[in-house]
C-alpha cells in the first residue's frame, strides 16, 4: 500500500492483541487516526499550522473632501473626512494593526485626462498623509501609486488614440511617488502594472534620498471583475472607459505571474503582492514557494462584497466566512493581506 505519511497497520510490528470488552465496538484495526488531533480545542490549537494575528492585516482606508459617507457595494465601508481618516488610524494603532492603505475619491472636477492632480503635493492623498504622520506616526501607511482616481477616463495610465501609453506613464508615476514620499508616505505601492515602474520609482526614490521608503508592488495584478465596488468607491466606475486588459494579466495565466514577480524584485521592489485574493490563492503559493519574499495578497471589494451580500441575507456566517477566508491565505502563503475585514477581524481577534 502506498501511503506517504502514517504508515499501513500492516507493516507494524505485531503485538499481542488486547482483550476487548464484548461490547466495544469492532475496531478497524487503524494505527493511525488524523482524529485525534482534532478531538478538543486544546489539540486543534496544538497543532494548527497557519495562525491569523493582527500583524497580518493591512487596512485600506478611502478618503473624500468634505463629509464622508457609506458606499452601495461595500457595507459597513465608507469614504471618510481627514479628521475621521486619522481617528481611524489611531484605532488600527490600538488594534495593533500595522498599516494602512489609502485610496483618494477625487473630486470629478479635478479628474483629467492626465490625471495631473495626481502630483498636487496638496491633493487629498497627501494631506492625509501629513495628518497621519503628525498625529498617529506609529501606523504605517501605504499609498497606490496609479493614476486612476484621478483621471477623467479611468485609467491608470496616460492614454492616446485609446492605447495606454507606458514609458510616458512611468515618468508621471515616479513624480507621484515622489509627491507621495514628500508627504510622509512609508510603502510605495505601484497598482498600475506599467512595465518598468517598479525600478525607474526605485531610482526616482534614491535619487530623491528617500532610501528608506518601500515599495510593495502589485506585482501579479490580473484584469479582474472583482474590483467593481471599489471602483465605485473611488468613482471611477462611471468614467472608466473600456477595460484594463492591456495592462493588467488575464486570468489565464501563471508563469507570467512569476515573471512578473521575478522583473519586480530585480527592479527592487521590497515586497510583492497578488490580486485579487481567494480565486488567485494558487498564484499566490506559487509565487512565494518559489521566490520566498514578503508576499502579500489583496482581498479586493468584490470578494469582500459576496461575503457582505451572502452573511446580510442570512446564508452565511458572515464571522466565521470571514475568519476562514482570511486564514486560508495565510495557509497559501500569505505574510499579509490586505482587507477591508481588518478592524473587525482585529477586534475579534482581541476578544478570542
Ligand atoms: C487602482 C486600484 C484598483 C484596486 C486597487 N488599486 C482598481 C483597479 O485596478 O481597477 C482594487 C482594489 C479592490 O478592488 O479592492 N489601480
Amino acid at each position: 500500500m502506498a501511503i506517504k505519511y502514517g504508515r499501513p497497520i500492516e507493516s507494524r510490528t505485531r503485538f499481542a492483541p488486547v482483550e476487548t470488552p464484548a461490547k466495544a465496538a469492532p475496531s478497524l484495526g487503524l494505527a493511525t487516526r488524523l482524529r485525534r488531533n482534532r478531538r478538543a480545542d486544546w489539540a486543534r490549537r496544538m497543532v494548527r499550522e497557519s495562525v491569523l494575528s493582527t500583524d497580518d492585516l493591512i487596512w485600506p482606508l478611502f478618503v473624500t473632501e468634505g463629509r464622508g459617507g457609506p458606499i452601495a457595494s461595500m457595507p459597513g465601508v465608507e469614504r471618510l473626512a481627514l479628521d475621521d481618516v486619522v481617528r481611524a488610524a489611531e484605532q488600527a494603532a490600538k488594534l495593533t494593526i500595522p498599516c494602512i492603505a489609502l485610496f483618494p475619491y477625487t473630486d470629478p472636477g479635478l479628474r483629467d485626462e492626465d490625471g495631473s492632480e495626481a502630483l498636487n503635493p496638496k491633493n487629498l492623498v497627501c494631506r492625509a498623509l501629513r495628518a497621519l504622520k503628525k498625529e498617529v506616526p506609529e501606523v504605517g501607511v501605504l499609498c497606490d501609486v496609479a493614476l486612476d482616481p484621478y483621471t477623467s477616463h479611468g485609467h491608470d495610465g496616460l492614454i492616446r488614440d485609446g492605447v495606454i501609453l507606458n514609458d510616458e506613464t512611468v515618468a508621471v508615476l515616479v513624480r507621484q511617488a515622489l509627491v507621495q514620499a514628500e508627504a510622509g508616505c512609508d510603502i510605495i505601492a505601484p497598482s498600475d502594472m506599467m512595465d518598468g515602474r517598479v525600478g525607474a520609482i526605485r531610482q526616482g526614490l534614491d535619487e530623491a534620498g528617500f532610501l528608506d521608503v518601500s515599495i510593495m508592488s502589485y506585482a501579479a495584478k490580473y484584469a479582474s471583475a472583482f474590483y467593481g465596488p471599489f471602483r465605485d468607491a473611488v468613482g471611477s466606475s462611471a468614467t472608466l472607459i473600456g477595460d484594463k486588459r492591456t495592462y493588467q494579466m488575464d486570468p489565464g495565466n501563471t508563469d507570467e505571474a512569476l515573471r512578473e514577480v521575478e522583473l519586480d524584485i530585480a527592479e527592487g521592489a521590497d515586497m510583492v503582492m497578488v490580486k485579487p485574493g481567494l480565486p488567485y490563492l494558487d498564484i499566490l503559493a506559487r509565487i512565494k514557494a518559489e521566490f520566498g519574499m514578503p508576499t502579500f495578497a489583496y482581498q479586493v471589494s468584490g470578494e469582500y462584497a459576496m461575503l457582505m451580500a451572502a452573511a446580510g441575507n442570512g446564508w452565511l456566517d458572515g464571522d466565521k466566512a470571514m475568519m476562514e477566508s482570511l486564514v486560508a491565505f495565510k495557509r497559501a502563503g500569505a505574510d499579509g493581506v490586505l482587507t477591508y475585514f481588518a478592524p473587525r477581524v482585529a477586534e475579534k481577534l482581541r476578544k478570542s
